[in-house]
């Protein structure tokens, strides 16, 4: 597909926030490195899908009109970050230098996350601190609005009733009154003392956990087993990877909720569950650099035995940060549009999307392309100063 004008001419733009929680990390710093690249004419905007012709004239906001903050309990600036991801050839070397100013313009809006170690704030407190940053943030900036996208290290499934952090930034999102993306497994809005709050707020939502690899193979190659008629016996997986995730998935309850996704992508596309497992383990000595394999076991016609394998080697966060630019313009866009709740049509992005949308890449594919209509006709109206009807049940996906 061509690569097009997606979004408003530049200029009389508002500016929007993409608060980053978990800003310092491996994802976040090739989020802002990335825009500040491809808006400088460095690089092409490859990987991003809204800036491919499905998005031509959906009113997105311009790359450059986005300006990002965030929160992260560590304290290594971003152009620091940038440098050690260019070493480790996630970035282009020399990537950092030329946009030294953007990393460090990004990097004061940065605030300290939390819970930290002996924090003695109780929940309640935190969930206030993070608003009141997130809301000092689009007032300080001029900001027309702010999408708080959460990519902090993984967490485990909270066994009680306590809410993990990642809700506490969910809560925070919508306390602010912000738009809301989890590109990671954890729970994030998912937490039950927050579901009638999400529903109230009036924002829309999107999630859970970037489909950037393996699942993304997973939700092609699920299909045309069905589709064919084969008969899959087996699907196993195990992924290699180091970095900073590669390190918070060692923790056995951290991977469970990540590959919990990637498994719901085969039940869901082959409509039933097949033998294996998929593991993960931690390789420092990859870094961010993650190799997949997938081992399917299938049954032709007369019950012949075959196998598919599939190695995927990939580099996460430059697999990840072209998503993110995608949803952040894509849920400022559904906010100022009036649209709230689930965003649905977005399961094209996600390991686990919410909702009960298709599973399989094609069909979401489909989905996606209804949505950008729908921004397309927006825009439309806007354009045309005609009121653009709200019809029960579109507002609230
Ligand atoms: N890269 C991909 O392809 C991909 C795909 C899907 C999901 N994800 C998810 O994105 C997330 C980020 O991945 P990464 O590679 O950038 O990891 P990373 O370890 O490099 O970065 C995570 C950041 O979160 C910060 N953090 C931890 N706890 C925090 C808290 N309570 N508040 C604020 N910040 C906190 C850490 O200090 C760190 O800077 C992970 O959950 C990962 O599973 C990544």
């Amino acid at each position: 597909m061509s690569v097009s004008r997606s979004s408003r001419p530049e200029g009389a733009e508002p500016r929007v926030g993409v608060w980053l929680v978990g800003a310092r990390g491996s994802v976040a710093t090739t989020v802002v490195a990335g825009r500040a690249a491809v808006t400088a004419g460095l690089h092409a905007p490859t990987g991003m899908v809204t800036e491919t012709s499905l998005f031509a004239d959906s009113g997105l906001p311009p790359l450059s009109s986005l300006v990002f903050g965030g929160h992260d309990t560590v304290d290594c600036p971003l152009p620091k970050r940038a440098e050690a991801l260019a070493a480790g050839g996630v970035l282009p070397h020399g990537l950092p230098t030329a946009i030294t100013s953007e990393l460090a313009a990004a990097d004061r809006e940065i605030r300290p996350g939390g819970p930290l170690p002996g924090d003695t704030r109780d929940p309640d407190e935190l969930i206030s601190t993070f608003t009141a940053d997130i809301q000092d943030f689009v007032g300080r900036r001029g900001l027309a609005r702010a999408v708080v996208v959460h990519v902090a290290s993984t967490e485990p499934a909270p066994t009680g009733s306590d809410l993990p952090p990642s809700s506490l930034y969910a809560a925070a999102a919508l306390r602010a009154g912000c738009p809301y993306v989890n590109f990671t497994p954890s729970t994030g809005l998912h937490h039950p003392s927050l579901v009638s709050l999400a529903g109230s707020v009036g924002v829309p939502y999107a999630g859970r956990d970037g489909k950037t690899g393996q699942t993304l193979l997973r939700s092609v190659l699920g299909p045309m087993f069905a589709q064919r008629a084969l008969t899959v016996r087996a699907w196993s997986g195990t992924n290699l990877l180091g970095g900073g995730d590669g390190a918070a998935l060692a923790d056995p309850a951290a991977a469970a909720a990540k590959n919990a996704g990637k498994e719901r992508a085969v039940t869901d596309t082959l409509g039933t569950t097949p033998e294996g497992q998929t593991h993960i383990d931690d390789v420092p000595a990859l870094g961010d650099w993650k190799t997949a394999w997938d081992h399917i076991a299938f049954d032709g016609f007369l019950g012949t035995r075959m196998t598919l394998q599939t190695t995927w080697q990939g580099c996460d966060s430059t697999l990840a940060a072209p998503l993110i630019l995608d949803l952040a313009r894509l849920l400022t866009r559904a906010h100022e549009a009036g649209l709230t709740g689930p965003l649905t049509e977005l399961g094209f992005y996600f390991k686990d999307p919410l909702g009960e949308g298709p599973s399989a890449l094609g069909e979401q594919y489909a989905a996606l392309t209804a949505f950008a209509e729908r921004l397309r006709g927006r825009a439309r109206g806007r354009r045309s100063g005609e009121p653009v009807p709200e019809h029960a049940g579109e507002a609230n996906l």
